[in-house]
C-alpha cells in the first residue's frame, strides 16, 4: 500500500495508528470473532485500549439485512436499467446512510461478480449488468454513494463467481453432489481484463475500501489465497489501497492466504461455530515464528485502518443498535455463545424519506418493451380493470414470511439470499391499482391464484383491460426454492405464468403483461400475440413495487429505462450457460469460460442471433430522433506504461516475545469466540495444528517485502492513470419528437475493429430528460481504456491499429449515427 490516488491522508493516519498496536491488536483487526459471535453478520476483534470497537460487517446490496425500520431498495440489476448515474448514486447513498445509522462499518455490497455471464445465474440480480462498462459505471457510483455516507463499501465477489452450483463444498454435498473442492472458473487473461476485472477496476478507482474474495477457485487456485488475483491483479495492477475480506468460509488457509493477499478472515472461524481459526491465534503464531513477516501483518492492519479513515469512520461511527439473529429487544449479544445479555435491538428508524426515492428509482428503472395501439399510459378512467397473477398480490405469510426471502410467494419485490433485507412494508401492485381505479370510480378486481382457471376465465372475459403480473425468481445457493438451488433451472416464468398469460390474453384483447424477474425470461410464447398490447419489465423493485409500477402504467412517470441485458428467444441463444453437474469426479468442477468476452449481446452479435428485445432497448411514451454526430480529438497525453519500483514494505512495529501473547485469564473468555491469544508459550501446542512445523514450502519470494518492479498497467487506484485520459469526445443531438416530456438513454458503442473483437461494445451512455420539441446535445468522453485491448504479451492495454467506428443511438441494435475514430498514430 502506498497511499496513491487520494489515499495519502488515510494511509498516513492508518500507519500512525498501526504503529501503536501490539501484535494481538493487529491480529484482532484481521480476524472475525466467529459466526454469530456478535450482532452483525461479521465482526472483527476490538482494540479496547485505543477505543477501537469491533468492526461490523453487514449485508446487503439492497438494504440493511436483518434490520427493522430500514428500507428495501430496487436490486442492483434493476437500478442498472435506469442507466442513470445520479439515481444509482442516490440509491447507494441512501443505503449507506441507513447502514451508518444502524452502526454498520462495512456494507457488504455492491456486487459486480457475478457480472451475469449466464442468464440463469442465481445472484445476477444483486449485480448490475453483463456489460462491463455499464456495470463499471454503476459500481463506481455505488461505491461513492455508500462511502460518502461514511460507511465502507465491500465490492464483491472477486472474481469469476458466476454461479451458485458448487461454490461451496458443504453446500454442494448437502444437495447430493459428491465433490471435495469448489468450482473453478477458468478465465483467460484477455477475458479477465476486458470483462470480469473491468468493473472491479472502476470500483477500485472510485475508492472501494474493501473487496470480498469469492468462494470459487479461479484457474484452479482458491480466490481467497490466489496471489496472482490478490497481489498481482488487484493490488499491483489495479493499485487497490483497501483490504480484502474473505467471503464467509471462503478462507482455506492461514499463512498461504495472508501471503497471497487476504487481509480479513470472515466470519473468522474455519467453519461456522467451530471455535477454531486460520487467523486469530494462528496468525499471531505465524508472525511470531516468522512465516508471516512483520511487514505483512503491518500491511494487513494498515489497509484495514486506511479504509476506515478513508471513509471517515472516525466521524461517522454510531453504536451498533440492531441484531442479526433475533428480533427480540433484549437478548444475548454473543448469540452463539448465549452470553452478553442486554439491550440488543434498539429498533432505530433509519429510513428518512427513502420511500419516496425508492418509488422513483423503481419507476425510472422500469423498461417498456411493447406498447401498441397507444395502450399505455392507461386512461385515467378504465371501465373494468382485471388484475391477474400471484405476482400482483401479497405473500400470504407476510412480506418477510420466508427467511432471507427464500420463496416465491406473492409479488417479487426482492429475491433470495444474503443479498436480501427485511421489508418495512411491501406495496403490492394489486393494492396500488385498486387505489388508482377506485379513486376514479372504475371497476377493479383481482384473481391472484394462478391455478384458479375458472375464476381467471370469468374475470378475463369481463375485463376491458387485463393487467397480468408474472415473475421469475432466483437467489443464493444455500436456499433451494422449488428445485432451484440458487441458480434458476430454466428461464421460463414461475407460478404457472405462461399459462396465465395465455388464458387471459385469449379472452381479453387488451392485455398488459408486467414482468418481475431477476434476469432474462423467455417471452417467445406471447410477446407477439396481438391481444397483448403492452409488455413491461419491472425487475426486482423493492418496497414500493406497486406504487412504482402504477406511476408507469398511469403515466405519471414516462418510462425511460433500458434493458441491462438481452431478452433472447431461447436459452440456447445466450451461448454461455451454467454448469449444473460436476464434471471432474470429486475434484473441483471445471467451468471453462470459453465464451471469452462474448457474453450477452456480444454473443448474440457474434453468432448473428436475433434477440426479441436487445440490450439497451426500451420504449417511451414519446419518441426521439438522433442527429448530428461528430468526434473531437482532445489531444490527450499519450499513453505510457508505468515504470519503476515500489518502495519496500514498511515494518511499523515489532511483535515482541511469545510470552506477551499468552492468555492471562484476567477476563471472561466467550465460548467459541475467536481470539488472538495463545494458550501456552509452546507455539505448536497453541496452534492446535497436528501438522505444525511440517516442512511447508512457500512459493519463492512469498515473504519478500523488498522493492518490486511496478506493473505497466498500474500506478494508481484503478490502474495506470493514463488509461483514463479522454482521447475523444463524441457529440450527438437528440430531439424529443413526440408530444410529452421524457427521458432517453443515449448510448455509444465502439467497434474496436479487430478479428477477435466483439462487433460493438458499449462505451458511453447518458440519460437525458428532454421536453417535447426540444433538442439536447450530449457529449461522450472516450478514454484510452475505452479504445484499447488487453495485450497478453505486453501485459498492458494497447490501442490496436484496426480501424475503429463509433455508433450512437437508442439501443445496441438501433444505432442511427456512426463516425470513424481518427486513426491513432
Ligand atoms: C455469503 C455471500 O456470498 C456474501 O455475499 C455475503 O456477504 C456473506 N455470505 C455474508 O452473509
Amino acid at each position: 500500500m502506498d497511499g496513491s490516488g487520494d489515499w495519502a491522508d488515510a494511509h498516513r493516519r492508518a500507519q500512525d495508528f498501526v504503529r501503536q498496536l501490539t501484535l494481538a491488536e493487529k491480529v484482532n483487526l484481521t480476524t472475525g470473532v466467529g459466526w454469530q459471535g456478535e450482532r452483525c453478520v461479521g465482526q472483527t476483534g476490538a482494540i479496547p485500549r485505543l477505543g477501537m470497537r469491533s468492526l461490523c460487517m453487514q449485508d446487503s446490496p439492497v438494504g440493511v439485512r436483518f434490520g427493522d425500520f430500514a428500507s428495501v431498495f430496487p436490486a442492483g440489476g434493476t437500478i442498472a436499467a435506469s442507466w442513470d448515474r445520479e439515481l444509482i448514486y442516490r440509491r447507494a447513498n441512501d443505503m449507506g446512510s441507513e447502514h451508518r445509522d444502524k452502526g454498520v462499518d462495512v456494507q457488504l455490497g455492491p456486487v459486480v461478480g457475478p457480472i451475469g455471464r449466464s442468464p440463469a445465474g442465481g445472484r445476477n440480480w444483486e449485480g448490475f449488468s453483463p456489460d462491463p462498462y455499464l456495470s463499471g459505471v454503476a459500481v463506481a457510483e455505488s461505491v461513492k454513494g455508500i462511502q460518502d455516507a461514511g460507511v465502507m463499501a465491500c465490492t464483491k465477489h472477486f472474481i469469476g463467481n458466476e454461479q451458485e452450483h458448487f461454490r461451496q463444498v458443504g453446500e454442494a454435498n448437502g444437495y447430493g453432489y459428491n465433490i471435495t473442492n469448489t468450482l473453478s472458473s477458468n478465465i483467460d487473461d484477455r477475458t479477465m481484463h476486458e470483462l470480469y476485472l473491468w468493473p472491479f477496476a472502476d470500483a477500485v478507482r472510485a475508492g472501494t475500501a474493501s473487496i470480498m474474495c469469492a468462494y470459487t477457485n479461479t484457474n484452479n487456485s482458491q480466490s481467497c489465497q490466489n496471489s496472482y488475483l490478490l497481489n498481482h491483479l488487484l493490488k499491483g495492477e489495479l493499485g487497490f489501497q483497501g483490504f480484502v475480506m474473505s467471503d464467509w468460509q471462503a478462507q482455506h488457509s492461514g499463512v498461504a492466504g495472508a501471503l497471497a493477499g487476504l487481509e480479513m478472515a470472515m466470519p473468522g472461524d474455519t467453519l461456522f461455530n467451530t471455535g477454531v481459526a486460520y487467523y486469530g491465534t494462528n496468525l499471531t503464531i505465524a508472525v511470531l515464528n516468522e512465516t508471516v513477516p512483520e511487514w505483512r501483518i503491518d500491511d494487513m492492519a494498515t489497509r484495514i485502518m486506511a479504509g476506515w479513515f478513508y471513509v471517515g469512520r472516525d466521524q461517522h461511527e454510531r453504536p451498533i443498535n440492531f441484531d442479526s439473529w433475533t428480533t427480540d429487544t433484549y437478548g444475548n449479544a454473543n448469540f452463539y455463545a448465549k452470553e452478553g445479555y442486554g439491550l440488543i435491538n434498539e429498533h432505530v428508524d433509519v429510513r428518512g424519506n427513502h420511500g419516496a426515492d425508492i418509488r422513483e428509482m423503481a419507476a425510472k428503472s422500469t423498461v417498456l418493451l411493447k406498447n401498441v395501439r397507444n395502450t399505455l399510459p392507461l386512461p385515467a378512467k378504465e371501465k373494468f380493470t382485471g388484475v391477474f397473477g400471484e405476482d400482483a398480490g401479497p405473500n400470504g405469510w407476510g412480506p418477510n414470511g420466508c427467511p432471507d426471502r427464500g420463496c416465491d410467494n406473492g409479488t417479487l419485490g426482492m429475491a433470495w439470499g444474503s443479498g436480501s433485507a427485511n421489508f418495512p412494508y411491501l406495496v403490492t401492485p394489486l393494492t396500488a391499482i385498486e387505489n388508482e381505479v377506485s379513486k376514479v370510480g372504475g371497476i377493479v378486481q383481482g384473481v391472484i391464484d394462478n391455478w384458479a382457471t375458472d375464476q381467471i376465465t370469468s374475470l378475463a372475459s369481463q375485463a376491458s383491460l387485463a393487467l397480468v403480473f408474472v415473475n421469475s425468481d432466483s437467489g443464493e445457493g444455500y436456499i433451494n426454492v422449488d428445485g432451484n438451488e440458487g441458480d434458476r433451472q430454466n428461464l421460463t416464468l414461475w407460478q404457472n405464468g405462461e399459462t396465465l398469460v395465455k388464458n387471459v390474453s385469449a379472452l381479453c384483447n387488451n392485455t398488459v403483461v408486467v414482468i418481475h424477474s431477476t434476469g432474462p425470461v423467455l417471452l417467445d410464447s406471447f410477446y407477439d400475440n396481438d391481444n397483448i398490447t403492452a409488455i413491461v419489465w419491472a425487475g426486482v423493485p423493492g418496497q414500493e413495487s406497486g406504487n412504482s409500477i402504477a406511476d408507469i402504467l398511469y403515466g405519471r412517470v414516462n418510462p425511460g429505462g433500458k434493458l441491462p441485458f438481452t431478452l433472447g428467444r431461447t436459452r440456447r441463444d445466450y451461448g454461455s450457460d451454467l454448469l449444473y453437474k460436476p464434471n471432474n469426479g470429486k475434484d473441483a468442477p471445471q467451468d471453462n469460460f470459453e465464451d471469452g468476452v462474448y457474453i450477452d449481446y456480444r454473443g448474440f452479435d457474434k453468432r448473428n442471433v436475433t434477440p426479441i428485445y436487445e440490450f439497451g432497448y426500451g420504449l417511451s411514451y414519446t419518441t426521439f430522433e438522433y442527429s448530428n454526430i461528430r468526434i473531437v480529438n482532445r489531444n490527450a497525453k499519450p499513453y505510457a506504461p508505468n515504470t519503476g519500483n515500489t518502495a519496500a514494505a514498511p515494518v511499523l512495529g515489532q511483535s515482541g516475545q511469545v510470552g506477551d501473547y499468552v492468555w492471562d485469564n484476567s477476563s471472561n473468555r466467550v465460548y467459541n469466540y475467536i481470539y488472538p491469544w495463545l494458550n501456552t508459550t509452546d507455539l505448536a501446542a497453541s496452534s492446535g495444528d497436528p501438522y505444525y512445523g511440517a516442512n511447508v514450502s512457500l512459493p519463492a519470494n512469498a515473504q519478500d517485502g523488498s522493492p518490486q518492479p511496478v506493473q505497466a498497467a498500474g500506478g494508481a487506484p484503478g490502474g495506470n492513470p493514463l488509461l483514463y485520459e479522454t482521447l475523444y469526445t463524441v457529440y450527438a443531438t437528440i430531439k424529443n419528437t413526440g408530444s410529452v416530456g421524457g427521458d432517453e438513454v443515449a448510448q455509444l458503442y465502439v467497434c474496436l475493429g479487430g478479428p477477435d473483437d466483439p462487433l460493438r461494445v458499449l462505451r458511453g451512455f447518458d440519460r437525458l430528460s428532454i421536453e417535447p420539441g426540444q433538442s439536447t446535445t450530449v457529449g461522450f468522453d472516450l478514454t484510452y481504456r475505452d479504445l484499447a485491448n488487453w495485450d497478453v504479451v505486453k501485459q498492458d492495454w494497447t490501442i490496436s491499429s484496426y480501424a475503429k467506428t463509433v455508433y450512437v443511438g437508442a439501443s445496441s441494435r438501433n444505432l442511427p449515427l456512426t463516425v470513424p475514430v481518427p486513426q491513432q498514430k
